[in-house]
């Protein structure tokens, strides 16, 4: 089959319908597509791998099934090893070797990209001005989204050989062009 991003899409949309859910893997699609275009690798496959990371938490919501009972499925669908592999890849549970730069990408845009959606969504103007520095002040604050794995966010760039300022702005500015979708406000609203 043609991996493509529309396909992933349908398939994602199928098995999930919770909307922070679908907001994730978009998230994740825009951080993990802007490194494909910055390595030069096949955006269409990253696009798809990103969106498809977590297709099957709202059937499978824990770590005794995610990821690995949404794998045969992929399989079933078409999708190709190399996809199915990097998605498998992302969970620490399953310690599979991060050994392709796609995998290693995954990895470290999945906890930060929901970090900075966390960021923007406290933020007046979401995350249009929000820059690195206040990114890892929440970093360090473990009250604020507390779900997101720290050390992940620290291995995830370490894994990726991006210092994690240009790894944190990297990700920012992905996401910034589909903040609308992501729910996130674009705007300051005018003072009345
Ligand atoms: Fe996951
Ligand atoms: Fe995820």
């Amino acid at each position: 089959m043609d991996v493509t991003r529309d396909r992933a899409w349908q398939t994602l949309t199928r098995y999930t319908q919770a909307e922070p859910l679908r907001r994730h893997a978009l998230a994740v699609e825009a951080a993990v597509a802007g490194y494909a275009q910055r390595f030069g690798e096949d955006e269409e496959l990253w696009r798809a791998t990103a969106l498809l990371h977590d297709f099957d938490y709202e059937i499978h919501p824990t770590l005794d099934k995610h990821p690995q009972d949404g794998a045969p499925i992929l399989r079933e669908e078409g999708y190709p090893e190399e996809l199915v592999e990097a998605v498998l890849s992302h969970a620490e549970h399953l310690a599979i070797p991060r050994n392709t730069p796609l995998k290693k990408t995954l990895f470290a845009c999945d906890e930060l990209a929901g970090f900075v959606h966390a960021c923007g969504l406290v933020r007046p103007d979401g995350i249009a001005t929000l820059e690195p520095k206040s990114v890892k002040k929440k970093l360090k604050q473990p009250s604020f989204a507390a779900g997101v794995h720290r050390d992940e966010v620290y291995a995830g760039a370490d894994g990726l050989g991006v210092e994690l300022d240009d790894h944190i702005r990297n990700v920012i500015e992905s996401m910034r062009p589909i903040a609308d979708d992501l729910g996130l406000r674009t705007e300051v609203a005018p003072v009345e």
